[in-house]
């Protein structure tokens, strides 16, 4: 439905502990995200971009404020909630087709639907030919 907040961040704020004191990273940051919104978080280096993602993600516990996915609070990761990764993240020991088949792993998806799904993606980037080898 347009117009309806898909994510929504709510007095979110995040203090580090560290030897030096503490370090507040995000001070109440209040942000509603429509669905089909493209939003991008700019910033300097060390202004908290990776800390406001990783809550997001449930990666990250905030210190105060919470996070509301479709209205249900954040609590950890979520399959409804995705990151990629600035730096690349392949399993090094998986092959290209286990690569891509692993999110549907864990959902214990093994249907001959399923495995069309990662061959349909694999042959989307050019990759068939190589849908057995490794990474690497
Ligand atoms: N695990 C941590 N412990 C202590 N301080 C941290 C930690 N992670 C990030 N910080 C500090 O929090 C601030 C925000 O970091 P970060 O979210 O990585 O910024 P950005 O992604 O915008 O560069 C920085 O000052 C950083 O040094
Ligand atoms: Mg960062």
């Amino acid at each position: 439905m347009a117009g309806q907040i898909k994510l929504a961040i709510k007095h979110i704020s995040k203090t580090y502990q560290s030897e030096r004191g503490e370090m507040l990273a995000l001070h109440d940051i209040n942000l509603g995200i429509t669905e089909n919104e493209f939003v991008t978080v700019i910033g300097p280096s060390g202004c908290g971009k990776s800390t406001l993602l990783n809550i997001i993600a449930g990666l990250e516990q905030a210190t105060t404020g919470q996070i509301f996915c479709d209205g249900a609070a954040v609590e950890g990761t979520g399959s409804e909630r995705g990151v990629v990764f600035q730096q690349y993240a392949l399993f090094p020991w998986l092959t290209v087709r286990q690569n891509v088949a692993f999110g549907l792993k864990i959902r214990q998806d093994k249907s001959a639907a399923a495995m069309a799904r990662v061959a349909r993606y694999i042959d989307m980037v050019g990759l068939t030919d190589f849908a057995e080898r490794y990474p690497k």
